[in-house]
């Protein structure tokens, strides 16, 4: 496998990529790519851990070599939010570098299974899929948002809140990675502890706003780095896992197809040899789900078509 990280000498990147070194299959290769000058030197860095995964590093304006041939693409690259942002203020400055960054991707490593954690991530994965779409090797099965930070928190606060161990939870998110869009299914996780429908909305509110609570702990110096980077390679490892056979390896991101809400949606996938395979069924909701899932069409709908018309607009001079 060869797995590039574009943005890796950022808050994310470089830890991501620490965790690659270490838990990729042997015999793959890391790629590391940003446009900050330390990459080289972040990948002489990681290659003296002694694992069967080589590293090498580019730094510059041009990512044609470090994602060549890629089976997989990990992008972290673009701003992080500071306090009082929110992931739609990212926009502007983000969309550019992933725009330019799927167009080399698809130029350059066409059949690449790309997962976009670049924020915001309802509107950048159409943004993607449009500039993919317009080389012509856009394969939805292959573009992924990665939004299992969500799944990671959801996890941790509800093992928290019903006295369980953080490791034996599984909680299905569904939706999109911002706001409202963001949908835990908690009714599918809670078996009769108790806990209030009030609570419910309250725990459900903290989910959808743990990415602020990271943000103004870190009080201007970014937003979530170490979880999204352990979330980045739990998914891009699964996306491996898949890639090379193994059966029945599932996670949740944001894709096109598969749902009856949105074009693109948040969903447990299957993976394959191919990138997802399938789609599985979100499962009975409860009234509260299905309210705030009715509730978030409107917002996700208009993250999409944010997206796709800043790349219709890019490719006309781009
Ligand atoms: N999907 C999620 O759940 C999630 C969670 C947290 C953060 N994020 C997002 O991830 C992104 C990165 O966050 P971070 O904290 O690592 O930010 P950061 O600023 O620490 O790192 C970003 C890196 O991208 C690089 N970069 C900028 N333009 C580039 C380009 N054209 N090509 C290659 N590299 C480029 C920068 O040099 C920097 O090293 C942000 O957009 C943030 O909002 C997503």
């Amino acid at each position: 496998m060869k797995v590039a990280v574009l943005g890796a000498a950022g808050g994310i990147g470089q830890p991501l990529s620490m965790i690659l070194k270490n838990q990729l299959p042997a015999g793959s290769l890391l790629s590391l790519y940003d446009v900050a000058p330390v990459t080289p030197g972040v990948a002489k860095d990681l290659s003296h851990i002694p694992t069967d995964v080589e590293v090498v590093g580019f730094a510059g304006t041009d990512a044609s070599e470090a994602v060549k041939d890629a089976d997989v693409v990990v992008m972290p690259a673009g701003v992080a939010r500071k306090p009082g942002m929110t992931r739609d203020d990212l926009f502007n400055i983000n969309a550019g570098i992933v725009a330019g960054l799927s167009r080399a991707i698809a130029q350059h490593a066409p059949k690449a299974c790309l997962c976009i954690i670049s924020n915001p991530v309802n509107s950048m994965v159409p943004l993607a899929a449009e500039v993919i779409k317009a080389k012509g090797s856009y394969d939805p099965h292959r573009l992924f948002g990665v939004s299992v930070l969500d799944v990671l928190r959801s996890e941790t606060f509800l093992a928290e809140e019903i006295g369980v161990s953080r490791q034996a939870m599984q909680v299905p998110v569904i939706g999109g990675h911002s706001g409202n869009t963001i949908l835990p299914l908690l009714s599918q996780v809670l078996n009769g502890e108790g806990i209030s429908e009030a609570r419910i909305d309250e725990l459900t509110k903290r989910i959808q706003n743990a990415g602020t609570e990271v943000v103004e702990a870190k009080a201007g110096a970014g937003s979530a780095t170490l979880s999204m980077a352990t979330a980045g390679a739990r998914f891009a490892l699964k996306v491996v896992r898949g890639l090379l056979g193994e059966p029945g390896v599932t996670e949740y991101g944001y894709v096109e197809g598969g749902s009856a809400y949105a074009k693109f949606f948040a969903q447990r996938l299957e993976f394959g040899t191919a990138g997802w395979k399938r789609t599985l069924p979100i499962g009975t909701l409860s009234a509260y789900e299905q309210a705030a899932l009715d509730g978030l069409k409107g917002t996700l709908e208009g993250n999409i078509k944010k997206g796709v018309d800043f790349a219709t607009e890019w490719l006309k001079t781009n």
